[in-house]
């Protein structure tokens, strides 16, 4: 487009009206499409001239950095247009040394709230001259913000890692105390039932401290990694056949047989059914890779009390009483090429919707994982007003 106009702009002299009349146009059209272009940029836009004139603003500088009221075009240096004191002193200064500079950063109040711009001086050449400069403002702050607050995600995860690690570390001389205080234990036994009794009694005592401490350490370490979970009324019946529904090839594939015991009548719970479902997944995904040449996959729902249980079942390779202590810690695993964070993610989720957890296993025999969920308040409430009456 611009080649032709350049190009009759050279044969001026030889077009006849009408042909100029649809120059004009195509300079108009071409005006008005570069002006559209500017003032549909986020960033703002000013040009001068040789003189440090002001020849070209686009809206977003207007929006972005007080202008003078007046006439602003083409009749002083930039900078007395530009109200601002220190971006005026800045384009004065590198405008007057012909320095080209860029991302320099300012803090502009907007009604109220702080917003950072970054200002870049460029020169306008043209035709390998300079022919003035191009002052460009991008507003940063958004930027600015989320880097802010990435710095700050990243610290707290470096912390809860930190504190992970520690806690993690406390496992261990925990595990050593409670092997000695089997011990004992065991010697104690030797004694007369007189002399052993109140020994038992302390040792005990030990033992449930130990106990507790565990609990309150595996609890952090999964308490310190927050979850977004929504908790909503949900069915599980229907959670769970949505979700073996996925995997029914493979377990057929497997020579698995799937057995389904779903309590009908179990009420609705709270559940956020993105995490549940991943968390049933990684266990059935457990499940079918410990019976490598086929077995059995139990699933089932039943009430007890007020609450909710949902047992996995499989009869296949079972596991050690030593790898049963460590299948929820972070990272553990027994397999090649297993991430050993299914499990974790397991604990955490059924944590999250307020349950627990356990496991039965046997060497060669089998698994059994045991989720128990709270039955919603509701339901109690309703079950205690009917054996009232
Ligand atoms: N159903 C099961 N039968 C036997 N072992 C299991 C079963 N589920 C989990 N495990 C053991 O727990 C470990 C950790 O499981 P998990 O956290 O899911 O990690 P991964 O599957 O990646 O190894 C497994 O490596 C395995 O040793
Ligand atoms: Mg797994």
């Amino acid at each position: 487009m611009r080649g032709f106009v350049r190009r009759a702009l050279e044969k001026l002299s030889k077009l006849d009206g009408e042909q100029i009349e649809q120059l004009l146009q195509t300079v108009a059209a071409e005006n008005e499409r570069l002006a559209v272009v500017l003032d549909s940029m986020n960033d703002g836009v000013l040009v001068t001239d040789e003189e440090h004139r002001l020849i070209l603003v686009n809206k977003a500088a207007e929006r972005l950095i007080p202008l003078a009221s007046g006439r602003i075009i083409g009749d002083r240096p930039v900078w007395q247009v530009i109200a601002d004191p220190d971006i005026s002193d800045f384009v004065q200064t590198s405008l007057e040394n012909d320095e080209s500079v860029s991302d320099r950063e300012f803090a502009l109040d907007h009604g109220g709230v702080t917003r950072i711009l970054s200002c870049s001086l460029i020169p306008l050449v043209q035709a390998g001259h300079i022919r003035g400069n191009i002052l460009q403002l991008v507003d940063i702050s958004e930027k600015r913000g989320r880097e802010a607050r990435l710095r700050r995600a990243e610290s707290l995860a470096s912390l809860t890692t930190l504190a992970a690690g520690v806690a993690h570390e406390i496992k261990n001389p925990l595990g050593s105390i409670g092997i000695h205080n089997q011990l004992i234990q065991k010697q104690v036994s030797q004694l007369e039932p007189a002399e052993a009794e109140p020994i038992n009694a302390y040792l005990a005592v030990i033992n449930e401290e130990i106990d507790r401490l565990n609990k309150i350490v595996v609890d952090f370490l999964f308490a310190v990694r927050p979850m977004d979970t929504n908790l909503e009324d949900g069915d599980l019946n229907a959670l769970i056949a949505d979700m073996l529904g996925f995997v029914q090839y493979e377990l057929e594939q497997s020579g698995i047989e799937l057995i389904r015991d779903l309590d009908e009548n179990l009420p609705q719970l709270k559940i956020d059914p993105k995490y549940f479902k991943q968390a049933v997944m990684n266990l059935v995904k457990n499940a079918i890779s410990a019976m490598p040449d086929g077995g059995m996959l139990r699933v089932s729902t039943q009430t007890r009390g007020d609450q909710a249980l949902l047992r996995i079942s499989d009869n296949g390779i079972g596991m050690t009483e030593e790898v049963r202590d460590k299948i929820f810690e972070p990272y553990f695993t027994t397999k090649d090429f297993g991430s050993g964070i299914g499990l974790t993610l397991v604990y955490k989720v059924v944590k999250e919707h307020m349950g627990d957890i356990s496991v039965i296993s046997k060497e060669g025999h089998g698994t059994t994982f045991t989720i128990t969920l709270p039955l919603p308040q509701r339901e109690k409430h309703l079950l205690g007003w009917k054996g009232d009456s």
